[in-house]
């Protein structure tokens, strides 16, 4: 295997409250994998990556925002493996030299194609892909966030390497990742955390599933195992307040524990007012899913105030 899973360990964590309620409250560290293809991006390109080895392909185009972790990922996997890779850019002013990330894909080979938001849109489009394979020939097209079939049972991997646990919480933005964890469990119940503001997680897990032909009675069944926590946006995908940028400081100091801050930190939050406000966590394992992040969304990445990812930064 390219990335070793085995680095992403099982960390628990203390908060005398939950300690006295007989909670035990866990992360996995999945973010440990890779400083790139960090949390959920290796679970979701793993299978892609052997899919598109199979196919006749000889690289790999996929699409991204500004600050994309996914763009980051397939830019990193990619060259690890030596697959030529391209990223189509949000925003036409972008360059390679507009951030940390841009400069970082466009070091490690990835061709980056910058296109205005109007052809951005167009992303989900078979006419559109049509375009880019006329352009980019021999591609092999991965969609937005590495959201797939095969995103999705990579994810699914997750859960056989965690302890036993009641409650699993897992931040939101395409539902690959949730709709994968939720492939793989039993009895538990899945808590999801959209980081998007009015997203409609029954409504997006439904259409991954229905694409990925699975049928209304199985997706019904399998969404009963889920719990969704829509307060926990902050005023919207990557809006931040001093607020969540004082628990992100608290996390770090208190529980050594570093999240980022457009996903991982808003889950986190959810999960410790969730598990505050209700007695059905009491004596119950409640586990974390670190998604990773942290390279440009962590608080070490210093962006100008204006230039904050956009929704489609997935
Ligand atoms: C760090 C991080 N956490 C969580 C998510 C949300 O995962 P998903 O898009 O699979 O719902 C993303 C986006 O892909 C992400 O970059």
């Amino acid at each position: 295997m390219l990335f070793d899973t085995g680095n992403s360990i099982i960390q628990q964590i203390h908060i005398e409250e939950f300690d006295n309620r007989g909670i035990k409250l866990l992360v996995k560290r999945d973010d440990l994998i890779h400083p790139e293809v960090s949390g959920n991006k290796w679970r979701k390109l793993k299978y892609t990556i052997e899919h598109f080895k199979q196919s006749k392909c000889e690289k790999i185009l996929t699409f991204g925002g500004a600050f994309s972790n996914h763009l980051l990922a397939t830019a990193s996997a990619c060259h690890a493996l030596g697959i030529p890779s391209i990223g189509v850019v949000r925003g036409d002013e972008h360059t390679p030299h507009s951030n940390p990330v841009l400069e970082r894909c466009k070091e490690l080979g990835m061709f980056l194609y910058f296109v205005s938001r109007e052809e951005y849109a167009q992303r989900y489009m078979e006419e559109y892909h049509q375009e880019l394979h006329s352009s980019f020939s021999n591609t092999y097209i991965v969609n937005e966030g590495g959201a797939s079939y095969y995103g999705m049972i990579g994810c699914q991997e997750i859960i056989p390497e965690l302890p036993p646990f009641d409650h699993l919480f897992v931040s939101q933005g395409t539902s690959t990742t949730s709709c994968g964890l939720l492939l793989g469990l039993t009895h538990q119940t899945l808590h999801v955390v959209p980081s998007i503001k009015n997203y409609d997680s029954v409504n997006e897990m439904t259409s991954l599933f229905s694409k990925s032909v699975f049928n209304d009675c199985l997706i019904k069944e399998l969404l009963e195992k889920v719990e969704v926590h829509n307060d926990y946006h902050f005023g919207g995908y990557a809006k931040q307040t001093p607020e969540l940028a004082e628990f992100i400081n608290y996390c770090e100091k208190s529980l050594q524990l570093s999240l980022d801050k457009i996903y991982t930190a808003k889950a986190f939050y959810g999960l410790i007012e969730e598990v505050k406000k209700s007695e059905k966590y009491d004596h119950s394992t409640v586990v974390f899913l670190h998604t990773g992040g942290l390279f440009a969304g962590g608080s070490h990445t210093v962006k100008p105030s204006n230039e904050l990812p956009a929704k489609n930064d997935l």
